[in-house]
């Protein structure tokens, strides 16, 4: 996701658009620029790669007077982060600007028609298709030409548009991706977020939908898609400033844990075709190079290292291939089989861990194929690969990966179920069915994080542990081992995930009276045994918070307490169980009174070995 700003007023648009984009950096950093129109001829812009310090040095060289513009902070997802991928862009003239937040799905086809007609392009990415588009359409109304040019569009957009050749005005227009305008004394502001306006003023509209906002000569009008006028109401917004650099939260791990259910619809439904089939553009494994495949592996660090083990469900599941999980500082020096006939699939939210590249390269080194897993468009990782599926999570920026895990997962189902297809061992209906399964996580996601404060309590009985127990089999044991992790890290408690079974091989001789064990029990096959096993431990003193299915009440009859999530398929419950146990480890950290966002001795990005 990315951050954009646009103002009209009677300020210095450059100094207005600076201070929100500073306020939207968690949106995205890797570029960012500004287009300000003032009666010349042509828009003046500036536009660099980096962080907005960079920009602003430039703007510091050489300034840009006006009072109406746009401009954008950016968060890759087509064309590595560079000056030319930067928005705004631009028509040929320089006579209109555009910047953009969200992803125009059909923007190929868009592309091959317009340079076919003369349109030359600069940049790799989607929203230069916009600009052009609207150029196209310009017959002097800019309003109209935006309305045309969107019209064509298929995805999910937020625009924000100035025209040298209109002064006064200002466009933009929402789809799917988040767009508010404040209103002030005879100003108003674009903004992808509210903390980007907040110095300015407290009082927005929230724009829906196909909506269009027009500015002109110090009026507003919202425009529905039909063009006909929409009486909003003006909302006051009550956050305070510090929270509002978190998007509202109080802290940048919640505000990732409540970015899932988007994190979810924008990895899997921008990539979905008309037929709802699943487009891995980036990937260009053949049935013929799966065929050719001898020997496959998963391999990652930490939480990406998790991801990887569901990961491995989900292949061998569906496209019937073996998998070996391992993570990167052991693969690399196991002296481990790999030939030209290997596949290599590395997990890396940050895209620069230092084990996970060396294992790259030592794979590639020995003729493997290598598809990378990540998160940040053009990183190392994404760089080092012959195939890349990016997810589109948006920057995380907690040391404590959540949305990223599971957008992880999510991109792990949608490569299981390419390659199943590619290989014939799954069939059509199947395979619309587990599409289908996978896109209703999100609003089952969003079922969980509305229960919160049944959570918040639970952790406030756990805060004072010595240590923790996460219990699970199957994939629940995936899950144990990820919500072990997330806990322990945040947490500083001791908290170790045991594969249920195992507890009678050594690890119940730790259960004392009161210890905190948590159970995660969604697999139906494996329920009964989990039963068992939270019976061992409730023997010797434990006590026990399980996470189910709502329904089970079997499990309700054993554990001290409960707490229940929604059902799907038992492939897919790796992404809603692992919901409430980020929460528990959020909430045992602030009840701790630890720094959740940055736990001690950690570091967002490992990149040393
Ligand atoms: C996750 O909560 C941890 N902070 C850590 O294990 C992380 O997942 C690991 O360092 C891998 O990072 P990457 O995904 O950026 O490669």
């Amino acid at each position: 996701m990315c951050g954009i700003v646009g103002y009209i007023g009677n300020k210095q648009a450059v100094n207005v658009i600076c201070d929100g984009l500073e306020k939207l950096e968690y949106r995205g950093y890797d570029s960012a620029g500004v287009a300000v129109v003032n009666g010349d001829s042509k828009v003046n812009w500036a536009k660099k790669q980096g962080r907005l310090s960079g920009l602003e040095a430039v703007l510091e060289q050489s300034p840009i007077e006006g009072t109406v513009g746009i401009g954008h902070t950016r968060w890759a997802t087509h064309g590595a982060p560079s000056d030319i991928n930067s928005h705004p862009h631009l028509n040929m003239s320089e006579t209109i600007a555009v910047v953009h937040n969200g992803i125009i799905e059909n923007y190929m086809e868009i592309r091959e028609r317009l340079t076919a007609e003369g349109y030359v392009f600069k940049s790799e990415t989607d929203t230069e298709v916009a600009v052009h588009l609207i150029d196209k359409y310009y017959e002097g109304d800019l309003l109209q030409a935006v309305y045309k040019a969107v019209a064509e569009f298929r995805g999910a957009y937020a625009l924000g548009v100035v025209s040298s050749n209109h002064p006064g005005e200002l466009v933009a227009v929402r789809k799917e991706s988040p767009l508010i305008v404040g209103v002030g004394e005879g100003e108003y502001f674009i903004a992808s977020d509210v903390p980007a306006i907040l110095k300015y003023t407290r009082n927005v509209y929230y724009l829906e939908n196909d909506e269009v906002v027009y500015v002109k000569d110090g009026k507003i009008q919202i425009l529905d898609a039909e063009q006909n006028v929409v009486d909003k109401e003006l909302k006051v917004v009550e956050w305070d400033i510090e929270a509002a650099s978190k998007g509202g939260y109080d802290h940048f791990m919640m505000k990732e844990i409540y970015d899932q259910p988007q994190a979810i619809r924008d990895t899997l439904l921008r990539r979905l075709d008309e037929n709802r089939m699943i487009r891995l553009d980036d990937i260009k494994l053949t049935k013929e190079d799966l065929d050719g495949i001898q020997k496959m592996y998963i391999v990652a660090c930490g939480t990406a290292y998790h991801a990887g083990l569901v990961g491995k469900y989900a292949i061998e599941k569906l496209a019937k291939v073996p998998v070996e999980v391992d993570i990167a500082s052991e693969f690399r020096y196991s002296d481990p089989f790999i030939d030209e006939h290997t596949l290599l699939i590395v997990v890396s939210q940050s895209g620069e861990t230092a084990d996970t590249l060396a294992a790259m390269k030592l794979a590639k080194s020995k003729g493997a194929r290598v598809l990378a897993i990540t998160n940040v468009v053009g990183s190392s990782v994404a760089r080092e690969a012959h195939d890349v599926f990016y997810t589109w999570a948006g920057p995380e920026v907690a040391v404590a990966s959540t949305k990223a895990y599971t957008a992880q997962m999510i991109a792990f189902y949608m490569i299981a179920l390419d390659f199943a297809f590619k290989k014939g061992t799954i069939t059509l209906e199947r395979y619309h069915e587990l599409v289908n399964n996978i896109e209703a996580l999100a609003p089952l996601v969003e079922e969980i994080l509305a229960d919160k404060a049944q959570i918040e309590k639970m952790a406030e009985d756990m805060k004072d542990a010595q240590n923790a127990f996460y219990l699970g089999r199957g994939v629940d044991f995936t899950t144990a081992r990820e919500a072990a992790l997330k806990l322990k890290e945040i947490s500083y408690i001791y908290t170790e995930a045991f594969a249920a079974g195992e507890l009678k091989h050594g690890p119940i001789a730790l259960i004392d009276q009161g210890t905190p064990v948590l159970s995660i029990v969604t697999q139906d096959a494996l329920q009964e045994k989990m039963i068992s096993n939270i019976k061992e431990v409730k023997a010797r003193g434990a006590f026990v918070i399980a996470i189910a299915k709502k329904g089970d009440t079997e499990i309700a009859k054993v554990a001290d307490d409960l707490f229940y999530i929604p059902e799907a398929e038992d492939l897919l419950m790796p992404v809603l169980a692992v919901i409430p146990t980020q929460l528990i480890s959020y909430y045992v950290s602030i009840a701790r009174g630890n720094d959740v966002d940055k736990p001690r001795n950690l570091a967002k990005s490992v990149t040393v070995e």
